[in-house]
């Protein structure tokens, strides 16, 4: 089991409080800190591809006997908004692959352990339930009316997690990288009162950033000047104390020498940021998404909830056969029951090679061993990309770290600048 090959590391994980910076004023949009969650020494499950993918759109409850193999929230970043008068401060999973702002809340009729005090509306004097008549309150399909008129959801993530509670208006405080705090009011998000899964107990919930009404991007889009947001992700390899910076507005998208961009893919109601990868090369040599040469679009989405980058059985046996034909090592064949396939032991990160990734469109993405050689323990590099058993992929965080990223949902690109991001 992974966890027992994990068992002896420690996990690092350091949560430095948000002082940001920048801010010109709501109407152009503002910035602040992502924390980066040290140490993917877990392998992930395949929480948000089922999401997307699977047949769970519906947010039932769905829960797999073995948990332990869908941990998740190793290599996470963490997104601090601040919730209520007086304002409350919660730490969540920042997910570009799932649309609810939630957090735990009091009283708890299932709750999984967390470090901090849990939200307490009847604390807040700004809360108030969504009524069930809201149109928001359908927004994530699951929301029913209860005998009290508020409006109760179940929102699960395709793996073992799930949050049940009731939908809610509350003022939200963001500090910006400059220090300034803009707070928004009547933001929709969950107050879970009933939550299960494999989370880290600094994380209290997840502030989803996906496409669809009750994401936190689409709730700022028309107070910050348009539906656009960026963000640049510390490295796994990074001092976890540098933070990461996300961007709301007009502003924030990102321009300049390097851009290249791809089409986001809409399909049928479903939310997630898809793109259409063609293929990966791997140094000079092309490894096509299909065998038959037909490529599906939208064959994969985007998403920084998930630390690997996901990738279907047929695409992925290829690819890895050529990237282990490119390294002169031999790889240490005894961690595939962490997740990870191809592993190298190494004092130091990999020289090579060096991966692009083509996306619809022209655009060329390359990874540097950083981005896809994660260390899970002392000296020992695997892949990071794992494989799944379905037509579609997830282009994980690992691989999108180091990369100006930037959304203009408006047009429905995508962009991406490669960055020092312990620079910007
Ligand atoms: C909490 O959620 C779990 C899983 O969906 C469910 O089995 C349980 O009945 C719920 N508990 C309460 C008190 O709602
Ligand atoms: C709705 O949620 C509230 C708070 O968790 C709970 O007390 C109530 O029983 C729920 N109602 C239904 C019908 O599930
Ligand atoms: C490729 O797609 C086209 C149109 O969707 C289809 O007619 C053709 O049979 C496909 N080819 C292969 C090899 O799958
Ligand atoms: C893998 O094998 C090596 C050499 O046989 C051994 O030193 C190491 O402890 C093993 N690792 C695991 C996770 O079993
Ligand atoms: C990934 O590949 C390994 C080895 O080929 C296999 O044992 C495992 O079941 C695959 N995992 C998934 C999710 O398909």
């Amino acid at each position: 089991m992974a966890a027992a090959d994990f068992g002896a590391v420690t996990i690092l994980f350091v949560l430095i409080a948000c002082h940001l910076a920048a801010s010109a004023g709501v109407n152009s949009g503002f910035s602040a800190n992502l924390i980066h969650r040290d140490s993917p020494n877990s392998p992930f499950s395949s929480k948000s591809f089922n999401k997307a993918f699977g047949r769970r759109r519906s947010m039932r409850p769905v829960f797999y006997p073995n948990s332990a193999q869908v941990r998740r929230d190793k290599g996470q970043y963490l997104m601090k908004l601040s919730i209520g008068n007086p304002p409350f401060d919660v730490y969540g999973i920042a997910d570009t692959g799932s649309d609810l702002v939630w957090t735990q809340c009091v009283p708890c009729h299932g709750c999984y352990k967390q470090l901090n005090a849990k939200f307490d509306p009847d604390k807040s004097s700004t809360y108030s339930d969504l009524p069930c008549d809201a149109q928001e309150c359908h927004a994530i399909g699951t929301g029913t009316c209860s005998p009290q008129h508020t409006c109760n959801y179940t929102y699960g993530y395709g793996g073992a997690e799930l949050t049940q509670g009731v939908l809610a208006k509350e003022t939200i405080t963001i500090t910006s990288t400059s220090g300034e705090a803009t707070s928004l009011k009547d933001i929709v998000f969950g107050c879970g009162h009933n939550n299960t899964g494999t989370f880290n107990e600094n994380e209290m919930g997840i502030v989803g950033l996906g496409g669809g009404a009750l994401s936190l991007v689409s709730q700022l889009g028309p107070l910050v000047g348009g539906h656009k947001f960026s963000f640049c992700l510390m490295p796994f390899h990074t001092d976890p104390s540098i933070e990461s910076k996300i961007s709301f507005g007009e502003a924030s998208l990102v321009s300049g020498e390097g851009v290249v961009s791809t089409p986001l893919v809409s399909k049928e109601d479903k939310t997630p940021y898809f793109v259409t990868v063609e293929g990966i090369s791997v140094g000079d040599k092309l490894v096509p998404f299909s065998s038959s040469g037909n490529v599906s679009k939208g064959n994969m989405f985007m998403d920084t909830g998930t630390p690997p980058t996901l990738i279907p059985q047929d695409f992925y046996d290829r690819l890895v056969a050529e990237v282990k034909s490119q390294i002169p090592m031999t790889p240490v064949e005894n961690y595939s029951s962490s997740g990870f396939q191809l592993c190298y032991k190494s004092k130091t990160n990999l020289k090579g090679p060096i991966l692009t990734v083509h996306f619809q469109g022209g655009a060329g993405v390359r990874l540097l061993p950083k981005q896809t050689f994660i260390p899970p323990r002392e000296e020992v590099f695997c892949f990071a990309m794992q494989n799944v058993t379905s037509d579609g992929g997830v282009y994980g965080n690992f691989a999108q770290s180091d990369f100006f990223i930037s959304y203009d949902l408006e047009s429905s690109v995508v962009f991406f600048k490669p960055t020092d991001c312990t620079k910007e």
